[in-house]
C-alpha cells in the first residue's frame, strides 16, 4: 500500500538536474560501504540516482519510493537489462519481500523529511528485510558553519511542512537517536561536507 503523500513542485526532473548532482559524493560513500555482488533495498529511493550508480556492481536493487512524481521519474531510466527494480510504495510497508532478504537497506536524505510518525515503522521495516543499514543524514547537533546555515535555508524553501519535519528531525537527536531507539548500535559514522551530514552504518548480529 501507498502512504498517501502530496508530490512537491521539485520533484522529479527539477530534483535530477539541481539536487542530484549535489549528492554525488553521498553515493560514491554509500557505495564504498557495499560488498561487491550483495542485494539492496533502497528506500525514499528519489530519481534512483543511488541505485543506477551500483548498478554495476549489486546482484539486485530495489528502490522503494512513496511519491507518484519521483517513482515515474526513476521508473523510466531504468533500462531493460539492468539488475534495478523501482516499485511505488512506502517504506513502512515491505509485506512483499521476506525477513533478511536483502544484504543492505539504505535510506539517503529520507528520515528528515518524513512525517514524525513513519520514521520508525520505516526503519523497523528496514531492519527486518536487512542485515546491514547505511542511513546518510543531516548531522545533529548541526555544527555552526554558512554551510549548515545554507542547507537550512534550503529545507526552509522546500515549504511549511517539509520544513516541520526536518525541525523535528534534528529537534528528536536526528539518526543516532533513531537507531539508539531501536536498539542498533552504530558501528561507522562520518560526518562529512563541513560536518553539515552523516553516514551511519548498522550490523544486525546473529545473537
Ligand atoms: C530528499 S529525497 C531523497 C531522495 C534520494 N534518496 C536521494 O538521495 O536523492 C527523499 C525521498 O524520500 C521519499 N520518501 C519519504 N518518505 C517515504 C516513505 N515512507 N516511503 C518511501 N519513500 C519515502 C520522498 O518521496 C522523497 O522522494
Amino acid at each position: 500500500m501507498v502512504h498517501k503523500r502530496k508530490n512537491h513542485f521539485y520533484e522529479g526532473w527539477l530534483y535530477h538536474l539541481f539536487v542530484d548532482p549535489a549528492l554525488q559524493r553521498m553515493r560514491r560513500m554509500i557505495g564504498a560501504q557495499v560488498e561487491p555482488g550483495s542485494t539492496l533495498i533502497d528506500i525514499g529511493c528519489g530519481t534512483g540516482e543511488l541505485l543506477f550508480f551500483l548498478a554495476d556492481m549489486c546482484s539486485e536493487l530495489v528502490g522503494i519510493e512513496a511519491s507518484s512524481r519521483m517513482w515515474a521519474y526513476a521508473s523510466k531510466r531504468v533500462g531493460a537489462f539492468s539488475p534495478v527494480r523501482i516499485l511505488h510504495g512506502d517504506g513502512a510497508r515491505l509485506e512483499d519481500f521476506s525477513n533478511g532478504h536483502f544484504d543492505y537497506a539504505t535510506a539517503c536524505m529520507v528520515f528528515h523529511e518524513m512525517e514524525e510518525s513513519q520514521r520508525f515503522p520505516v526503519l523497523r521495516e528496514m531492519q527486518r528485510v536487512a542485515r546491514t543499514l547505511i542511513l546518510v543524514d543531516y548531522r545533529v547537533p548541526p555544527p555552526t558553519n554558512i554551510e549548515a546555515s545554507l542547507c537550512r535555508l534550503i529545507e526552509r524553501l522546500a515549504g511549511k511542512t517539509h520544513y516541520g519535519n526536518y525541525t523535528s528531525f534534528a529537534r528528536a537527536g536526528g539518526l543516532p537517536f533513531l537507531l539508539k531507539a531501536v536498539d542498533l548500535t552504530i558501528q561507522k559514522e562520518i560526518s562529512f561536507q563541513k560536518e553539515c551530514f552523516c553516514l551511519v552504518k548498522t550490523h544486525l548480529n546473529d545473537t
